[in-house]
């Protein structure tokens, strides 16, 4: 059956995950945003859930590669034959890519040729239109956020590669910073606390698992233990060991302190106006790293402003961008500068 709405898409091309919204039946597709290729030849072998089943499993002559490093396209041909699969699959399914009005989100502060050539890859896969939307104005959109309105609204996106602060008012960002930080730095430190505390080497998903199941951002109440695997250094075999919530505690001290850094940083550069909404209305917090446990108590103690976790906190940029195709592209193309559009968006 003919849907009006069918060749409407938001797009979230994160260094972590890739996540595709169609307007009327949501995310239609979320995938790991990575590549496995051979190393002698170059040929890809997988892509996304695939690809990423094989990470610390591959063998010599395969290795396994992001895409996108620190929120912004880092390898232009994989990301393009990455999203190429991910769009494939997904009309494979509807069959509605093809002529279809695309809104792709891309992280603050980047610039206006990498902009471009993130539209072109969509573009040049059959797409009619793709627009670039900055990702913390899809993330407001796709938690409800009046946006345009004469009112400030601070977003904290936490990523895998990279996390973004950023106030908006009047559906445009007023103030924005960017920080080399994610839920990948975790991990990276993760790693490197085991390999100096124990002589062990753990994997990537291993670090990414201690995160997801006994890291805290606040002071956990009981020490809860975890078994994990990793290679012995010294003595060169698989060891089985444990490690505990209070330790993981420690190293994540760093990483949530440095957020806090920034978001003073950005209020700091609030307009005095602006500055009277956030301590009114507080800080969205969003993107996968928002999960961390406790790290939104942590951070309203730290800076003394409600802190709210987003409903979706790893859907709502690729919902907002996909709210934006309600609207026909050439009406909010220059969005910053159609509140009306944006208004109605955000109210969807
Ligand atoms: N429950 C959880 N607890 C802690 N961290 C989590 C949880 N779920 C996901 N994450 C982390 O969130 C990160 C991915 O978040 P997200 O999908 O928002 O990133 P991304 O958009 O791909 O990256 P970026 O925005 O930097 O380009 C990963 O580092 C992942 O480990
Ligand atoms: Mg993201």
């Amino acid at each position: 059956m003919f849907k009006r709405f069918e060749q409407m898409f938001g797009v979230d091309l994160g260094t972590c995950n890739t996540l595709i919204y169609q307007q009327g039946n949501g995310i239609v597709l979320r995938e790991p945003s990575v590549v496995a290729i051979r190393k002698d030849t170059g040929q890809i072998e997988a892509f996304g859930e695939e690809a990423y089943a094989m990470i610390g499993r591959t063998p010599a002559n395969l290795e396994v590669i992001h895409p996108l490093k620190e929120g912004v396209v880092a390898n232009f041909d994989m990301a393009a034959a990455m999203l190429k699969h991910f769009i494939s699959k997904v009309q494979g399914r509807y069959n509605w890519f093809r002529g279809s009005q695309v809104y792709i989100s891309v992280r603050c502060g980047i610039t206006e040729v990498q902009k471009r050539a993130v539209e072109n890859m969509v573009v040049h896969k059959g797409s009619k239109r793709s627009v670039t939307i900055e990702e913390p104005l899809a993330a407001a959109i796709g938690a409800g956020l009046p946006i345009s309105d004469p009112i400030g609204n601070m977003v904290v996106d936490i990523g895998g590669g990279t996390s973004q602060v950023a106030l908006i008012s009047l559906g445009g960002i007023v103030v924005s910073q960017n920080i080399r930080l994610g839920g990948m730095s975790i991990d990276r430190d993760i790693i490197e606390y085991v390999k100096k505390t124990y002589n062990v080497i753990i994997g990537e998903r291993t670090a990414e698992e201690i995160k997801k199941t006994i890291a805290s951002a606040v002071m956990p109440e009981a020490d809860i233990r975890m078994d994990i695997r990793g290679n012995d250094l010294v003595a060169g075999l698989p060891i089985t060991m444990s490690i505990t919530s209070k330790e993981i505690y420690e190293i994540f001290d760093h990483f949530s302190m440095s957020i806090v850094e920034s978001i003073r940083q950005t209020m700091e550069q609030c307009p005095p106006e602006l500055a009277g909404d956030l301590m009114e209305r507080g800080i969205l917090l969003c993107g996968g790293g928002a999960l961390l446990q406790g790290l939104d108590q942590r951070l309203q103690q730290e800076i003394g402003v409600p802190v709210h976790l987003a409903e979706f906190p790893m859907e709502c940029i690729a919902q907002g961008a996909g709210r934006m195709l309600s609207f026909k592209a050439e009406s909010i193309g220059n969005y910053t500068s159609s509140n009306e559009a944006l208004e109605a968006a955000a109210n969807q």
